[in-house]
């Protein structure tokens, strides 16, 4: 948006760097960092007010701050200072990820403490913004006109604030010089406020009068709010406890960065500790394996420390030589997070594009990165009336409550326990772009109570006994491209060569097992994804499966690909231009399609996504059916796959 201000930080006015600039670092260096968020409109007086907490801690001039306050819409600067906190922001990090979002942030310090400050905009288009500026932030200052007293909008951020994890909320109502500093006025809105922060679980904030104009209560306390005992804006801000302090209260947990071994004789694990204190000695566990060992050292810039506490980045080495990874979380051994793969979560969805319920995301919780899956959500939360709505999915903004199911389990707490730990965000795997930001709230029972069963009779074992290597031959292409054609003689000459198979093929599937689904993009998932499980079963038990389906979008196919051992997942693509499926129009779909007749079609008002490296292609135009599948017999029967 907007940074054609530049607050230069070399302005600060702080006659010690001058002077001693060795002092300066060190006095800086002590100070606990206070993350805060600004929320409001800018009619609510947002910009003149973080103007002035940037005046008054001498971080700016007075030109600068007349500039803020008449042109708010300049307000904006990413300084410099902030770039390493940018860095340690998941979220913030994934900025490059493809989202555009507008958070400003600003960097000021006072005598006591550093403070960065998100600076979101209000609107409703802009819930991503908000999440993303509040997800690393230990408190918010909700900005209220005086003169207007709480609006959707002070709901709706409230809301979002107190979702994300905020427990410090300062209610700011400001504009007092506009109401003559009544304080019956503050009352009012005080008691409007209580109710509703009661309504959504917010047991705590902290009221206070003040005009960012007129510089009331914002760090001096005003002759004009003699009926106001509480802190000025500064002092508050500068009090209270910060997240790191409370985290270092509770138990010791490090998501592991990467394996720190420069030689032989030292081998470490890196990574940011996210919550509690660990010492040598110690017993820690990995998770998830479980294993135990001793804490031998921990050490950080080439020095070795007694202690490490939540916030600090450190390396640690055991006594044993136990597997840890990239990703692994190592715990106080007696009292570890637990793993699964089933949760409800709560997801704030971020893209243009809605969520497509079952389709597969990367998901990446602390230094964890998995597969997943959202459920169709349970519903959706709307977030001007706190209202649940029911919904088939999200939009762009929309928060909803899902299940979210991983392919692996990951190690996890509850998002109010942890936010490093409970807090995710999904990335399309195509575009590489964030689509979500989400919490993770519970495990379900099932994840931990449905234990796979181990059989005796091994797939290899079913394989072994009809003499072949199971695998999957995936048709995809266009309706009437030819995919069922020559599936069909594929099967019949490894049928003639005594493989045992078995063709499943998209229009007779849809008479059975699918036959509830139709032909949205959604519903196009499903027949994939079950259809991929079905494959999947029958491979197990030692066939070769044909599949014949549009099986349209990337994604699916490729998930269908991850569930096989690897190489067991043979995709052909059955290559025909639409103008050619169109001109065959077997079934005469393409004609009904073309007159309106039937919706969603493929390759009319439906997509389809051919393969971009499928292991064998045929193209129709050019090579007969009894061509083509004459050559997949060769490839699948050939040196590809010896028989056991
Ligand atoms: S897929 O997209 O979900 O993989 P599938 O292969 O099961 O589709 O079914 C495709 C068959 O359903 C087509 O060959 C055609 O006979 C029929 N069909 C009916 N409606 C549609 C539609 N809207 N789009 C594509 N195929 C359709």
């Amino acid at each position: 948006m907007s940074d054609d201000l530049t607050i230069d930080p070399v302005y600060v006015t702080d006659t010690l760097i001058a002077e001693d600039i060795d002092a300066y670092l060190e006095t800086h260096q002590h100070k606990t960092m206070l993350r805060f968020i600004t929320c409001g409109s800018v009619d609510d007086g947002k910009s003149t007010l973080i103007g002035r907490m940037l005046y008054d801690s001498k971080m700016i001039f007075e030109d600068q701050l007349a500039a803020l306050e008449t042109d708010s819409k300049k307000v904006g600067t990413q300084g410099q200072e902030i770039d390493f906190a940018l860095l340690v922001d998941g979220l913030a990090a994934e900025r490059e990820q493809g989202i555009t979002i507008d958070v400003a942030y600003r960097f000021f310090n006072t005598e006591k403490r550093k403070f960065i400050v998100a600076d979101c905009p209000g609107h409703e288009q802009y819930t991503r913004n908000m999440v993303t500026g509040a997800s690393t932030a230990d408190l918010a200052v909700i900005l209220i006109d005086a003169r207007k007293g709480v609006l959707v909008q002070t709901r709706r951020h409230s809301y979002l604030c107190h979702l994300i994890g905020i427990r410090n909320i300062v209610l700011a109502v400001n504009k007092m010089d506009l109401v003559d500093y009544d304080p019956v006025v503050f009352d009012a809105i005080v008691k409007d406020y209580t109710e509703f922060a009661r309504s959504i679980g917010i047991e705590n904030f902290t009221a206070m009068p003040i005009s960012g104009f007129k510089g009331d209560n914002i760090t001096t306390k005003s002759a004009n709010t003699p009926w106001y005992s509480g802190p000025t804006l500064i002092e508050h801000l500068e009090t209270v406890e910060v997240l790191s302090s409370l985290d270092a209260d509770k138990p010791f947990r490090m998501p592991v960065q990467w394996v720190n071994r420069p030689n032989l004789d030292f081998r470490g694990f890196s990574g940011l500790i996210a919550t509690g204190s660990v010492k040598p000695g110690d017993a820690v566990r990995v998770l998830p394996s479980g294993k135990t060992s001793t804490v031998t050292r921990i050490v950080t810039l080439g020095e070795d420390l007694d202690e490490a506490v939540a916030g600090q980045s450190v390396t640690i080495c055991f006594a044993d030589e136990i597997d840890c990874s990239r990703g692994d979380v190592i715990a106080i051994a007696e009292n570890p997070p637990e793993a699964a793969d089933q949760f409800e979560a709560t997801v704030v969805w971020m893209a243009d594009e809605a969520l497509i319920p079952g389709r597969a995301y990367w998901l990446k919780s602390a230094t964890q990165t998995v597969s997943a899956t959202v459920h169709q959500p349970k519903y959706t939360v709307n977030v001007n009336t706190m209202e649940h709505m029911a919904a088939k999915t999200l939009d762009l903004n929309a928060i909803g409550v899902a299940e979210v199911t991983t392919d692996k389990p990951i190690v996890f707490e509850a998002y109010d326990d942890n936010r490093t730990l409970g807090g995710f965000i999904l990335i399309d795997k195509i575009t590489n772009a964030t689509v979500a930001a989400g919490m993770l709230r519970f495990s379900l029972r099932r994840a931990q109570n449905v234990h796979w069963q181990a059989l005796d009779v091994t797939r290899e074992a079913h394989a072994a006994a009809k003499n072949q290597n199971p695998a999957v031959l995936w048709f995809t292409g266009l309706s009437g491209s030819g995919k069922s054609t020559i599936a069909n003689l594929v099967e019949k000459k490894l049928h003639a060569l005594g493989k045992h198979t078995f063709l499943l093929d998209g229009d007779n599937v849809r008479h059975g097992l699918n036959k509830d689904l139709g032909f949205t993009e959604a519903d196009r998932i499903e027949n994939i994804r079950r259809v991929g499980e079905v494959a999947k079963l029958m491979t197990d038990a030692g066939l070769i499966v044909l599949t014949a389906f549009i099986s349209p979008f990337r994604a699916e196919r490729d998930m269908v690909r991850q569930m096989l051992p690897k190489g067991d997942f043979v995709e052909v693509f059955v290559d025909t231009p639409l103008e050619e499926a169109e001109r065959r129009d077997v079934k005469g779909l393409y004609k009904k399609a073309r007159s309106g007749a039937l919706k969603n079609f493929t390759g009319i008002d439906s997509p389809y996504e051919a393969p971009e490296a499928a292991e064998i292609r045929v193209d129709t135009m050019t090579e007969t059916p009894e061509a083509a599948a004459e050559r997949i017999v060769e490839r699948i029967t050939g040196d590809w796959m010896p028989t056991i």
